[in-house]
């Protein structure tokens, strides 16, 4: 009974994409109700009814007697076909997973994992209620001002390997950032990126592993994008900044959202075929509070330390003491 109305839900959904995928290939030129019924193959008043629900989600559907109906604009929201409408991965953001509020993407994402969600699902919020950081802190996550994002992997190297996938991400989404807004940021050891001083960017890093073997990884990507100044919190108004206070303009964030998953995608499968190494071999500036120097990040050792080899030898980079800016 349960199997029957998940799977009618599920239909139901299926048409409603496939109804904003018809109108969406008109690029708001008019479809007529006729047309769409005769693609899918159902009533005009099952259209009818689809077109209701998708414009109360946010999707602006302009109807005309006789020439039916237009897609003219689509809401700021990070629905599973608006992603997918931007989507230039293949991997990651496979399924999407939307919530309009929820206590934690990386919770949900790590139930769906646990429950058998394939590799490359991504769950995304649009506000959490309760966004976890490292050491139990908490993550300032407001509807829809940012890009609150969990993705499960789950990767055939050892678990030792896990916390690495910090920096990866670190790296990848300082690249998506550069590319699609042209701001370059640092990334603060380890898992933090900055922009002149203040925080943009948080991840959370969690596994699910035996001995031997990775069950799962979610990864959890936290991006200030559209949020003003003022709306930050008492607290973080000194050391938290968002895409938009820096650019001046507010951004894309389903745009942003497909070039970070790019970006992670390339870093990641480069992982499971090269290993480590390609990642880490990065040139680097590590700006210290009494020490500046460049080098190659070699490796990450069992403290969790980033190996710098430097003209000097190799240095070690410890937690929360340093940004590191890879070079371009
Ligand atoms: C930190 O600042 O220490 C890490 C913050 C990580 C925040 C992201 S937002 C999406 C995902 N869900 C969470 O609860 N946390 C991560």
């Amino acid at each position: 009974m349960l199997l029957n109305i998940e799977s009618e839900i599920k239909e139901h959904k299926n048409m409603r994409s496939s109804v904003l995928k018809l109108l969406r290939s008109r690029a708001g030129n008019y479809i007529s109700g006729e047309e769409i019924a005769k693609h899918l193959n159902v009533s005009r008043t099952a259209i009818w009814k689809h077109i209701r629900e998708l414009k109360q989600t946010g999707y602006e559907i302009v109807s005309h007697a006789k020439r039916g109906y237009a897609l003219m604009g689509t809401p700021d929201l990070l629905l599973p076909n608006e992603v997918k409408s931007v989507l230039k991965s293949d991997l990651l953001g496979k399924e999407v997973v939307h919530f309009f509020d929820t206590d934690s993407t990386n919770n949900e994402a790590k139930k769906l994992a646990a429950d058998g969600a394939v590799e490359g699902t991504i769950v995304v919020s649009e506000a959490q209620n309760s966004g976890r950081g490292r050491l139990s802190r908490g993550f300032f996550s407001p509807a829809s001002k940012g890009i609150w994002l969990s993705v499960i992997l789950r990767p055939s190297f050892a678990p030792q390997h896990a916390s690495k996938c910090t920096l990866v991400t670190a790296v990848a989404v300082t690249k998506a950032i550069e590319k699609f807004t042209g701001i370059r940021c640092g990334i603060k050891w380890p898992n933090d990126i900055f922009y002149e001083g203040k925080k943009l960017v948080g991840i959370l890093t969690e596994m699910n592993a035996e001995m031997d073997a990775v069950n799962y990884i979610v990864i959890g990507i936290g991006i200030n994008v559209n949020i003003a100044q003022a709306e930050f919190p008492e607290e973080l108004q000194r050391i938290a900044t968002s895409l938009q206070v820096i650019s001046g303009n507010a951004i894309e964030r389903k745009e942003l959202l497909s070039q970070v998953l790019v970006e992670l995608e390339s870093a990641y499968l480069e992982i499971l075929k090269n290993g480590f190494l390609h990642i880490l071999g990065q040139a680097v500036n590590v700006i210290g509070i009494d020490q500046t120097f460049s080098g190659i990040a070699k490796d990450i050792d069992e403290d969790g330390a980033l190996l710098v080899e430097t003209e000097n030898g190799v240095e070690r980079v410890l937690a929360g003491d340093v940004s590191i800016r890879p070079k371009t």
